[in-house]
C-alpha cells in the first residue's frame, strides 16, 4: 500500500529544543538563494520499508530515526521542505522491483531510503542501478549491495552481513570454544552472516560443524533445537531478528539449552526484543555496531530525543535510520538542496564524517560504513557494551569495481 504522507510528527516538541537551528534556517530562507530553493519545490523522499510482518517493528524504528534527524534540522534539508512517499514492502522480495518502481517511476522521488530485508534490497538494486536514483540503505545487509552491485548512487548506513558476524570468530576463540553450530533463516542475510562467521572462526582455528536453516519467515525451531541438543556443540551462533528473534530466544530457553550450550549471534538476535523475552536473553553475547551504555555525548542526546519524541527506547535500527538522515543532510547541505548536482552531492556524502550515536564512522570506497564492532552481553534489559571486539571493521567489498 502506498500513502503520500504529510509529516506525522508534532514539531512543537522539537522546536522547543531546536529554536536556534530552526531560526537559522528561517533567516536563510529570506535570502535570494532561499527564493531559488523555494522554486525547486519540496524534496521527495521515498521510504521503502516493512511496516507489516516479522520486520514491521524494524521498519518503524528506521522511519522514526530518519525523521528525527530531519526534524533536528528544522524539518528541512539543504533548505528544502520534505515530502514523504511511503511503501510497505512487506519484506517480500518477489514484490521488490514493483514496489521500488512505485517510488522511482510513479512518484519520481529524489532519493529512496530502504530497506530491511536483504532479498528485497537485491530486488531494489536492479531498479536503482537502471534509474540512477540516489539510494540510502538503512539496514539490509546483502553483501552484494556494496560488493558486486556497488555503484556511485548506492549508499548504506548500516552494515554488510559479513561485518556483523566476522568478529565473533575471535570472541569464541577467546572463550575457548573449538566448534560451533550456526542456526538461521534460509535467505541471503542468514547465509551471508553464517559465511562471515565461518571465515572469522576458521581463521582462529575453530570449526563450524553444522549449518541449520529454517525458511524465512518461519519460526518453528523445535526440530532444529532437538538436533542441537544431540550434537552438543561448544557454542551455538544465531541470526534472527524482530519477532523471529524473540521467539527463538524463548524457544532456546524452553528447550533447556540455555545455560547448557552458550548462545551467541549477530546483535540483531537481542536488539529491540529484550522487553518481549523475559529472562530468555540473559547472558547472550553478540557482536554489533551499536550497544547500550556507550556513554557518549552524542548517544545520550540521541536516546533522550528519541525517547521523548516516540515514547520508545531506540535500538540499532533507529540509529541506522537516524544516520541515513544525517548522511542525506551532508549531501544536500553541500549542494544547497540542488539534487540535480548529483556529482557534488555524491562527493560530499562519500567524504562525510558521520557523528553517530554508535560512534563516528566514515564510508568505505564501496559506500559501506567502516565502523567499530562492539561485543555486547545481555544484562537485564540491556545489550551491555563489553568493549570493542573489532576496531574499524571494513567490509571486504568483494566484486566492487567502482
Ligand atoms: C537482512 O535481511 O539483511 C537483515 C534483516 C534484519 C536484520 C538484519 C539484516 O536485523
Amino acid at each position: 500500500m502506498q500513502k503520500n504522507q504529510k509529516n506525522p510528527y508534532d514539531r512543537r516538541e522539537f522546536l522547543k529544543g531546536t529554536t536556534a537551528v530552526a531560526g537559522a534556517t528561517a533567516i536563510g530562507t529570506l535570502l535570494p538563494t532561499g527564493m531559488a530553493l523555494a522554486q525547486q519545490g519540496k524534496l521527495k523522499i521515498g521510504l521503502m520499508l516493512p511496516y507489516t510482518g516479522t520486520f514491521a517493528q524494524l521498519g518503524v524504528a528506521i522511519t522514526n530515526g530518519f525523521k528525527l534527524a530531519i526534524e533536528e534540522r528544522g524539518g528541512k534539508l539543504g533548505g528544502r521542505e520534505i515530502e514523504y512517499f511511503t511503501v510497505d514492502d512487506e519484506s517480500n522480495p518477489a514484490k521488490a522491483p514493483e514496489n521500488a518502481n512505485k517510488l522511482v517511476q510513479r512518484d519520481k522521488v529524489d532519493v529512496v531510503v530502504g530497506t530491511v530485508h536483504s532479498g528485497v534490497a537485491m530486488g531494489m538494486a536492479k531498479v536503482i542501478r537502471e534509474s540512477g536514483t540516489l539510494w540510502i540503505n538503512p539496514n539490509a545487509g546483502a553483501d552484494e549491495v556494496t560488493g558486486a552491485l556497488c555503484a556511485p548512487n548506492i549508499f548504506r548506513t548500516s552494515f554488510s552481513n559479513w561485518q556483523t558476524t566476522h568478529a565473533l570468530g575471535k570472541v569464541l576463540k577467546a572463550k575457548g570454544h573449538k566448534n560451533a553450530v550456526f542456526i538461521t533463516w534460509k535467505y541471503a542475510a542468514g547465509e551471508q552472516m553464517m559465511a562471515g562467521f565461518k571465515e572469522g572462526f576458521e581463521k582462529e582455528g575453530g570449526k563450524l560443524t553444522k549449518e541449520l536453516y529454517v525458511p524465512f519467515p518461519q519460526v518453528d525451531f523445535q526440530a532444529l533445537l532437538t538436533e542441537i541438543a544431540s550434537i552438543k556443540p561448544d557454542a551455538v551462533v544465531a541470526f534472527f531478528a524482530g519477532g523471529g528473534a524473540a521467539k527463538f530466544l524463548k524457544d532456546y530457553q524452553a528447550a533447556g539449552l540455555k545455560g547448557k550450550i552458550p548462545l551467541y549471534g549477530s546483535g540483531f538476535l537481542t536488539d529491540g526484543v529484550l522487553d518481549a523475552v523475559g529472562d530468555a536473553g540473559e547472558g547472550v553475547e553478540t557482536t554489533l555496531h551499536y550497544a547500550d551504555g556507550l556513554d557518549t555525548k552524542k548517544d545520550k542526546a540521541f536516546r533522550l530525543a528519541y525517547a521523548k519524541t516516540f515514547k520508545l527506547q531506540p535500538d540499532v535500527y533507529a540509529v541506522q535510520g537516524y544516520d541515513a538522515g544525517q548522511l542525506l543532510a551532508a549531501g544536500l547541505d553541500a549542494v544547497k538542496g540542488n539534487v540535480g548536482d548529483k556529482a557534488a552531492m555524491i562527493k560530499a556524502m562519500e567524504s562525510a564524517k558521520i557523528d553517530s550515536p554508535r560512534g563516528p564512522w566514515t564510508l568505505s570506497k564501496s559506500h559501506n560504513p567502516v565502523q567499530d564492532m562492539y561485543l555486547r552481553k545481555v544484562v537485564g534489559k540491556e545489550n551491555k557494551n563489553m568493549g570493542v571486539a573489532w576496531k574499524a571493521l571494513a567490509d571486504p567489498a568483494r566484486g566492487c569495481k567502482a
